[in-house]
């Protein structure tokens, strides 16, 4: 059996796994992705793409691809509850910083906006990313064997067309190989929670629903039913493309049974939650998958790193998925390369589980939470398992009945509505990701105080381990956002308008270290010149402070003003981050 070497394995070619690739290739990083499917994903999956995951993308320079394929934020807003398309409206919520109230927070708070682009589009879109940076890729080919040493991850991998096995010797390996990952089942990664916890079925069709959507434009249209026996209605419709290709998720409990998967029976079950039987329906692939609650209490073992579902598995509420996963190779790829590079010790990688197990935890509790908290809408409705369609319908009609009862209920519902903002427009949670870590070297200061709920709101801060604020800039008549000064693989130093010492201590040390630090000047009249004054109000430092950026746009360092020696402050700190 040959053996192939490598710098780092990926085993896995999802979202975590090609988005690592594309990163670690962009990097420079000697890497090979080996994969178990034929191709990229074959049905359209996950699909909410929050700023984060953009602004990664934009890192990556593949944003306006992803916007050009994908459904953009302005037809992304209504989410709508009703008995059918056709039928009647029961609420409305304005979701992903569209409504009156939140649009302001969302387009102040990153250059890029979010979108609804499906897995099954936007795989390919990385795909290509990472091979015109020169990744290799391979395809039907999958990982059966993995174990490791001090010195070396080794795997004995199978080309599944041909059966032909040979081993793979690599520096590092990462498990990105989703929900059943090998690679954390044969490294006995202590895994945490429960899986099986539900299950839903995804119906992937063609309808043309223009007339019912276009008017009212969303993501999902809620289908509640009376007399269904589903839980959590009786179907949800995903916009794939508007408004004419969907994805009909319907969940159900297996121990009622498992749904009939036959054309005729998910054709009827479409056509009841339109609820107009002009409408053609086209079945294109119908699948199940399970809901699970499960996490790693370690995305480390050794040499080897565990990224997306293979780390943690939750339901699609939140839409935190595929986001999730690209977040996890963000932070991972930059760190890999400045080891192997000798630019960082080994103990930079440590800061992964450090920073993104918490992540993590968080959300695939949070997920799961707001699975839970869908449960008060159909109380409010009415809706009870066993029920008969007449007695669902009475409880419609009382909904909307001017008696003291239907008054009671729509308040009831409309607390339960409000209560999907911790799903749908819970900006915190996408945006708000704070990082402690060895990464990160704190300046002793805490936080600011939150102004909101912290899950709902985002709160821009330039403390140690947070994300590098957004702030857009004017530099020789183009706009550009502070984000852009940093990330690209390197260390970035932002200074302000009495920068000249922090500049000069940045270029000898990035010479003595042979990194690459870039500066930037930003502030009033700078090189990027803060015309607007947004990033004076919230850069949380003096004219002559500075702040470190790692490569994933997180802070890892700030010096509040000029200290008396810059270089060495910036060398303690420099030293601290790459250790
Ligand atoms: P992902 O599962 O995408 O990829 C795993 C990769 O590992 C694949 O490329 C596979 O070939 C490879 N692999 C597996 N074993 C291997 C081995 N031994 N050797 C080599 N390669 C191996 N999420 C969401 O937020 N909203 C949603 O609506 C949905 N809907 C949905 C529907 C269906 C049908 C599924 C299956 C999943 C979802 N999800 C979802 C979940 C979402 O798709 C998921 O979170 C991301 O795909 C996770 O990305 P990963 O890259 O981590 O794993």
């Amino acid at each position: 059996m040959h053996t192939i070497e490598t710098d780092v394995l990926v085993v896995g070619a999802g979202p975590a796994g090609l988005t690592a690739a594309a990163f670690l290739a962009k990097h420079g990083v000697d890497a090979l992705t080996v994969t178990r499917y034929s191709g990229t994903a074959n049905s359209p999956r996950a699909h909410i793409t929050n700023q984060r995951t953009i602004e990664v993308f934009r890192d990556l320079g593949i944003e306006d691809r992803i916007r050009g394929a994908a459904v953009p934020n302005e037809l992304m807003g209504n989410n709508v509850w009703a008995t059918s398309f056709a039928g009647q409206e029961l609420a409305r919520l304005k979701t992903w910083g569209s409504g009156t109230h939140r649009h302001a927070d969302y387009t102040a708070a990153s250059p890029s906006a979010m979108c609804n682009i499906p897995q099954h589009i936007l795989e390919p879109l990385i795909l290509e990313a990472a091979k015109e940076y020169g990744a290799q890729v391979r395809f039907s080919t999958e990982v059966v064997e993995i174990t490791q040493d001090a010195d070396h991850v080794r795997a004995v991998v199978r080309e599944r067309t041909t059966g032909t096995e040979y081993r793979v010797r690599a520096k590092y390996a990462i498990g990105a190989d989703g929900g059943r990952s090998t690679v954390a089942k044969q490294l006995e990664f202590p895994l945490r929670g429960e899986m099986g916890l539900g299950a839903a079925m995804n119906i992937w069709l063609e309808a043309d629903l223009t007339q019912y959507t276009a008017y009212r434009p969303g993501t999902l249209y809620w289908m509640a039913q009376p007399g269904n026996d589903y839980w959590v209605g009786s179907g949800t419709w995903i916009c794939v493309k508007p408004w004419t290709e969907w994805v009909l998720l319907c969940m159900y409990n297996p121990e009622d049974g498992e749904p009939d998967t036959s054309e005729a029976s998910v054709i009827e079950r479409a056509r009841a939650t339109i609820g107009d039987d002009s409408i053609d329906i086209r079945i294109k692939a119908v699948s199940k998958w399970q809901i699970n609650h499960v996490i790693a209490d370690t995305y480390q073992k050794g040499r080897v790193f565990l990224a997306g579902d293979a780390a943690h598995r939750h339901p699609p509420a939140n839409g935190l998925g595929t986001n999730t996963s690209v977040q996890d190779a963000f932070n991972l790829a930059w760190k890999l390369a400045f080891v192997l590079r000798g630019h960082a010790s080994p103990h930079l990688l440590d800061s992964y589980t450090q920073e993104r197990q918490p992540v993590g935890q968080q959300v695939v509790d949070r997920a799961m939470t707001s699975v839970r908290d869908m449960l008060p809408i159909s109380e409010a409705l009415g809706f009870r398992p066993g029920q008969s369609t007449e007695e669902g319908w009475d409880t419609v009609h009382e909904l909307f009945s001017d008696t003291d009862a239907g008054r009671r209920r729509r308040t009831e519902l409309d607390a339960a509505v409000q209560l999907q903002n911790y799903q749908f427009n819970a900006h915190g949670v996408e945006l708000g990701q704070r990082y402690r870590s060895a990464a990160v070297v704190d300046d002793g200061t805490p936080f600011p105080d939150p102004v909101g709920d912290p899950e709902l709101y985002y709160q821009p801060t330039t403390h140690p381990g947070a994300r590098l604020p957004h702030a857009w800039l004017e530099h020789h008549t183009r706009q550009v956002s502070t984000l852009d000064l940093t990330g690209h693989g390197r260390l970035s130093l932002l200074v302000g308008e009495g920068g000249q010492p922090w500049r000069d201590a940045a270029d000898k040390l990035a010479s003595e270290l042979g990194i690459d630090l870039s500066v930037a000047s930003v502030g009033v009249g700078c090189e990027y010149n803060d015309v607007l004054r947004e990033w004076t109000a919230v850069r949380e430092i003096g004219d002559a402070g500075a702040l470190l950026v790692r490569p994933d746009h997180h802070i890892a360092w700030r010096a509040a003003d000029l200290p008396e020696i810059p270089l060495e402050a910036l060398r303690t700190a420099l030293s601290s981050v790459l250790h």
